[in-house]
């Protein structure tokens, strides 16, 4: 297959070249109904923004130039089928799960997985068996869980109707998959990967592996993370005969759009082309840049860098708060991805950076406020999942949550109590609390240690928890 093509994209190109009379949606007619003050901005994207018109095809019955452009992103990611998503990530983690289920089953998911593996197991009233992440002193953070842990939960619940996992971590860290893939499908349980954050593995060397080249039989990657897609253009990839195909595209169509948008899924054909094109000179460039840029860096007196799978993920373990650090670098208007308590993320692009000189002026300048900071050294954060059992269940299973009654408590009032809500830092957007787990003490100094330090929670009153009514341990 031509993999320079770009079958969706040359459509519209061909489309707009006609200067098309709209009688039709979206409101803005091609562009012509728009603010002046916007148009600048969007007008070249708004000519593309069109709805399903004669040839242009239609997502949840492709026939066209989007079943070529999805065949086109199947043969070069490996996969049997590849799906286009116009609902990021989220939208495919909800319909692998809801795809691979039904109410009640049982499913092996690692426990610091993304809020929206946690939301597709209860919208579907799956029975979560959560296995715990490693703790790897080493980069002062919860990885991956280990395969005895997997084995173990596989041994108490071999009747499991899937395993999930997560595949790089948002740090680019990765563990060896395959292992983890072999061991489920021994017992015939297919393996879900929500690698949201490792599009670019398809490239090969030096990325890892990617989870489809390891046989797993679901696969969710956001093309936008880390490939030149638009915000919210991902990939679902299938490759599997024991998970139903049919019932993917079932819950996509469900869960997705009816309208869903042209320029989006267009850019999930130019980030595919542009992937499979990629020469070894190209790649030779990027990690050249990479290097210039982890020099410019180089570890300081403020700072050292945390070494990583995926060379494009550049982490700070800083000695200050990360949150003062990374608020240095916004004021010279570097903006980096996210920052934990000790660490700040920076991503490399898929291209030679071209800023050198204004990133080496403001870790200059970074570096010599820092100067005559206090250091917070001692800020020891007490790690969200510590004394948390290797395997876990919710204290209520999601299928009984809408039968209770809810209060809001305050949190430091929350020990022993069973969570109504999720506790979500974002980013990363990984549950702290997870609805319907009963809460540890250890989870709510955590939350307090993390607000103190500026962490943002997704949540409408930090300071308090909706807790089910009568689930404290004791009387109420
Ligand atoms: C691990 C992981 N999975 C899934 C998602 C959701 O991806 P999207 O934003 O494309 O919906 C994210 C988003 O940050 C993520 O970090």
């Amino acid at each position: 297959m031509d993999q320079q093509s770009t079958p969706l994209f040359q459509v519209l190109q061909q489309f707009t070249q006609h200067n098309p009379v709209s009688f039709h949606v979206p409101g803005h007619k091609n562009g012509a109904v728009f603010p002046e003050k916007a148009s600048g901005y969007y007008n070249a994207v708004l000519k593309m923004d069109m709805t399903e018109l004669t040839g242009l095809d239609d997502l949840h019955a492709p026939e066209g130039p989007i079943a070529d452009a999805e065949r086109l992103a199947a043969s070069y990611f490996q996969s049997a089928h590849t799906y286009f998503l116009v609902g990021g990530s989220t939208a495919g983690n909800l319909a692998m799960i809801m795809a691979t289920c039904s109410r009640g089953d049982k499913v092996i998911v690692q426990r610091n997985s993304h809020k929206s593996i946690m939301n597709g197991l209860e919208l579907r009233g799956a029975n979560p068996i959560f296995i715990s992440p490693a703790y790897e002193e080493s980069v002062g953070r919860f990885t991956n869980p280990e395969q005895d842990t997997l084995q173990e939960a596989l041994n108490r619940h071999p009747d499991a109707k899937a395993v999930v996992l997560t595949y790089p971590d948002y740090f680019g860290g990765t563990f060896p998959l395959k292992e983890m893939i072999d061991l489920a499908h021994y017992y015939d349980i297919p393996v879900l990967v929500d690698e949201a954050h490792g599009v670019h593995f398809s490239l090969g060397e030096p990325f890892p592996a990617s989870a489809i080249s390891l046989g797993a039989d679901v696969v969710v990657q956001s093309a936008h993370k880390m490939a030149p897609a638009m915000t919210m253009a991902s990939f679902l990839h299938h490759n599997s005969s024991m998970v139903s195909r049919e019932r993917i595209s079932h819950y996509l169509q469900l869960l997705q759009s009816s309208s869903p948008s042209y320029p989006l899924m267009a850019s999930l054909d130019i980030a595919r082309a542009f992937l499979a094109t990629m020469s070894a000179d190209k790649m030779e460039a990027v990690m050249k840049s990479v290097k210039e840029v982890k020099n410019l860096f180089e570890d300081s007196e403020n700072w050292s860098i945390i070494p990583a799978e995926d060379p494009l993920k550049i982490t700070l373990h800083v000695k200050h708060s990360a949150k003062e650090v990374a608020g240095l670098f916004e004021e010279q208007h570097i903006f980096p991805e996210l920052q934990t308590e000790k660490q700040i993320l920076f991503i490399h692009g898929l291209a030679p950076f071209r800023r050198l000189e204004t990133l080496k002026k403001a870790i200059k300048t970074v570096n010599e406020q820092l100067k005559n900071r206090q250091r917070h050294d001692t800020i020891d954060i007490v790690p969200f999942l510590t004394g948390l059992e290797s395997i876990t269940e919710l204290a209520i299973p999601y299928t009984k949550m809408d039968q209770l009654e809810t209060r809001h408590v305050p949190i430091t009032e929350a020990v022993g109590r069973i969570a109504a809500e999720a506790v979500i830092p974002y980013p990363p957007g990984i549950p702290l609390i997870l609805k319907g787990e009963r809460i540890k003490e250890k989870q709510l100094e955590h939350i307090t240690q993390l607000q103190r330090n500026g962490v943002r929670l997704q949540q409408r009153d930090p300071k308090r928890i909706a807790v089910f009514r009568g689930s404290a341990e004791g009387a109420e």
